[in-house]
């Protein structure tokens, strides 16, 4: 009920009708569409996401005050904070400066220092579907990923479980160039 208001009559023997009580309910809808979507905010990023699909799939949605790259990084609980994401699955993003391309693209962190895309290895880009914005200095990557690719360069994602969650932005769209910002949001349940 919107903007209802309820008004007591209450009529005693002799006196005239007074209204004795007035109750204004007001209830606002505050859904957004990313509403069942998980959500980490770490170093300047925020990484939302839902299984979707009879869980087989992530829908993910990655969030920065970047003008260049965005990324999100998957590692198993256990990993050290030293190691650098070595080993991670990546997934790296950017929209260019004129806000019209958009790139996303299946990584994985084969050195501790840097990453390159899957394929470079002897795997695939698992990316679903993506797409990107940059608004107002803001960079948004929406894209789906399996959770199970079977790709031996991308950590398998059982809902449920516990999985370090890097995240890092850089204010360059070149991939290659290390982060400006980064952190890992640690024993985080799927
Ligand atoms: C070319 C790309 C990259 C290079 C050269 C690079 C290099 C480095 C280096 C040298 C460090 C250690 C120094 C420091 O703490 O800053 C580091 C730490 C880190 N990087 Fe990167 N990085 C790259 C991309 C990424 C990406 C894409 C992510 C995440 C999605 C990431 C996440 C992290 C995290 C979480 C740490 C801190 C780990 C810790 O606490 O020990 N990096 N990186």
């Amino acid at each position: 009920m919107i903007g209802a208001e309820t008004t007591l009559d209450v009529s005693i023997s002799g006196h005239p009708s007074q209204t004795v009580q007035t109750i204004t309910e007001t209830h606002t809808r505050t859904e957004t569409p990313t509403v069942g979507y998980k959500s980490v905010t770490t170093a300047g990023v925020t990484f939302q996401w839902m299984v979707v699909d009879s869980g087989t799939n992530l829908d993910c949605i990655l969030t920065a005050t970047a003008t260049g790259w965005v990324a999100v990084g998957f590692h198993s609980n256990t990993a050290t904070a030293s190691g650098k994401g070595f080993f991670a699955n990546i997934i790296i993003g950017y929209v260019d400066l004129t806000g019209t391309s958009v790139s996303v693209v299946d990584n994985y962190n084969d050195s501790g220092n840097g990453h390159g895309p899957d394929t470079s290895f002897t795997g695939a880009d698992d990316i679903i579907t993506y797409s990107g914005t940059e608004i107002n200095g803001i960079t948004e990557l929406r894209f789906k990923i399996p959770l199970n690719s079977g790709d031996p360069y991308d950590l398998p994602l059982v809902v449920g479980d516990y999985y370090n969650i890097l995240l890092a932005w850089d204010a360059d769209d070149d991939t290659t160039k290390r982060h400006d910002e980064r952190g890992v949001v640690p024993n985080t349940q799927l």
